[in-house]
């Protein structure tokens, strides 16, 4: 039996640190593995932080060739959608999430992992996020009503037994820059034309307008993936940080496209008012997976 990684599910956490790493050039992969298995997920009853951890599919895969989906890759070229758009590829070699329930906790636990990964990564991106709203996006929309409930989303989130990468999951990480005078020149009949949903109810339109952002990521046609998505950003420059996880790539990937008109031409409206300023897919093991690379504990 595998566990997956419990920060994935752990919803209603306040506040968010995401850092991307890139391994230093001196540090073989396997050095990189053993100093993130070595931070130690920190517990305390009051204010507990949550770490998620993932790796470069590539990279994972020269450590554990077995413990990774055969065709699992990174985010590595540039997804060009129609008229030209594009979405770029930003593929670093790990992430690490933090979520806890206070900033300064998450903040913490932060710097003590990059002070521990000093001798052998570098950190490429560093987001915080925080909730609007409850659970608004800064387009003002809710985020997250067609999502899997709870105890659905391991059964979208997690590879089951039996196959490669067991307890794992695949997380696509996207940071979207939103246009906020563009969207909010709109009325909100026509922002809700753009999401395919209502604004206050977060009703579903009937039928979707076939460039809404719904009727692009339709779950029916690409299947289900299970988002975990915060707002980021300060007053100026601000948007969405996509955190999508699922048992296979496949449904993110064509989801992507879709949004990109890739295929029918057809681009998702909402990319004309929030840009996507990176790109990278990562291999989250299972909580065996990450820890057979830590050293003994400390008695
Ligand atoms: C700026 C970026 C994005 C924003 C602001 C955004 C916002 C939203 C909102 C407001 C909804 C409707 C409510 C809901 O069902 O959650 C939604 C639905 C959805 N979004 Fe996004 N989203 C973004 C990017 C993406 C990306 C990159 C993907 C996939 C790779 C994606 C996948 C989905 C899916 C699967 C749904 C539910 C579709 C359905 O089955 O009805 N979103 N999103």
């Amino acid at each position: 039996m595998h566990t997956a990684q419990h920060g994935i599910f752990a919803v209603g956490t306040n506040s968010q640190v995401y850092l991307e790493l890139d391994r230093l050039p001196r540090a073989p992969p396997r050095s990189l593995a053993q100093a993130i298995a070595n931070l130690r997920e920190p517990r305390t009853t009051m204010a507990g932080v949550n770490l998620v951890s993932g790796f470069r599919p590539e990279l994972w895969r020269k450590l554990r060739p077995k413990d990774v989906p055969p065709d699992l890759l990174g985010f590595n070229q540039d997804l060009v959608g129609a008229d030209g758009y594009v979405m770029p590829a930003t593929q670093h070699d790990a992430v690490l999430w933090f979520s806890g329930g206070a900033p300064d906790v998450v903040f913490d636990e932060s710097r003590l992992a990059i002070r521990g990964l000093a001798a052998v990564a570098s950190v490429a991106t560093e987001t915080q996020g925080w909730p609007y709203r409850q659970d608004r996006d800064l387009t003002g929309f809710i985020d997250g009503t067609e999502n899997p409930t709870l105890p659905e989303a391991h059964g979208v989130a997690i590879i089951p037994e039996g196959r490669a990468g067991a307890g794992g999951s695949i997380l696509l990480l996207q940071k979207w820059q939103h246009d906020t005078a563009r969207w909010e020149a709109l009325s909100v009949a026509a922002q809700e034309r753009v999401i395919g949903r209502t604004k206050a109810e977060s009703i579903e339109m009937d039928p979707k307008p076939a460039d809404s952002h719904a009727g692009k990521t339709d779950q029916d046609v690409f299947g289900n993936v299970f988002r975990r998505n915060v707002p980021y950003g300060s007053a100026t420059d601000h948007g969405t940080m996509f955190v999508g996880f699922c048992a296979e790539q496949g449904p993110l990937a064509k989801m992507l496209d879709s949004m990109a008109g890739v295929g029918d031409g057809v681009r998702d409206a909402l990319t004309n008012y929030t840009r996507p300023l990176t790109g990278a897919y990562y291999f989250i093991p299972s909580i065996e997976g990450v820890r057979r690379f830590a050293s003994p504990a400390d008695p």
